[in-house]
């Protein structure tokens, strides 16, 4: 205020540039002031904006889904989620599998098959002997087209990949059944039907 004068006036030379100088100085500090001013509310602001749109992020669901299928433990689940084709391999678990936990198992089939030495056909064929015999083999039972049509032995990789679930091995299939999705039933179970014969299959090495 007090220098007021100087600028509105006629411009003079030494003193009135010097006053004119230091209006700049202060000019120039307001702006500076006022920019850290702005840049800080900017700030501030950006913070409060970023948590409030942050925030839905953090609400939303796993981007990565684990399925944790009936009961299986926590590695089980993870080897499915990485690998969500199908089962890993049996073969090498059948030695230290326990039939006689699998005949338990085949309590899941036994409303549709018969597993003894001349069996009747139910629903489903009778399952004695089937490991390493060819699909769609027992006479009198009509199979689908899909299993007829499949060709190829019951191997202990077959039977682990259509016990794991049988329509996605053989879609088509007539065998109306969800699968066994633990690892150690379809392996105790397979021991067990490997047992079911006159002379059960080598054990894979
Ligand atoms: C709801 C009835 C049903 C249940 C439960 C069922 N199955 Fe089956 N299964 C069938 C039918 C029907 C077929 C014939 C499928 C076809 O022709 O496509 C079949 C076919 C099969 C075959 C092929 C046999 C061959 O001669 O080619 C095997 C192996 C088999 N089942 C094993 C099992 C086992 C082991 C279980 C229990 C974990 C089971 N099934 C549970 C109905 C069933």
């Amino acid at each position: 205020m007090v220098r007021a004068p100087h600028h509105i006036g006629v411009r003079r030379t030494d003193n009135s540039s010097e006053a004119t100088l230091h209006d700049m100085d202060s000019m120039e500090f307001n702006k500076i002031a006022g920019a850290v001013l702005v840049a800080g509310l900017i700030a501030s602001a950006s913070g409060i904006l970023a948590n409030l749109l942050g925030q839905p992020h953090e609400l939303e669901a796993n981007v990565y889904q684990v399925a944790i299928a009936d009961g299986d433990a926590g590695g089980a689940a993870t080897q499915e989620a990485a690998a969500p084709a199908g089962p890993g391999p049996i073969s090498g678990l059948l030695a230290a599998a326990d039939p006689s936990a699998g005949e338990k198992v085949s309590r899941k089939c036994t409303a549709c098959h018969s597993f003894d030495d001349g069996g009747a056909n139910k629903v489903g064929p009778n399952l004695w002997d089937v490991v390493g015999r060819a699909k769609g083999a027992v006479d009198g039972f009509s199979y689908s087209d899909a299993l007829k049509g499949f060709g190829g032995n019951w191997g202990y990789e077959e039977l682990n990949l259509f016990l794991y679930r049988p329509k996605d091995y053989i879609s088509g299939t007539s065998m109306s059944y969800g699968g066994l999705r633990k690892e150690a039933d379809r392996a105790n179970l397979i021991a067990y039907m490997r047992s079911l014969s006159g002379s059960p299959q080598p054990l894979p090495e």
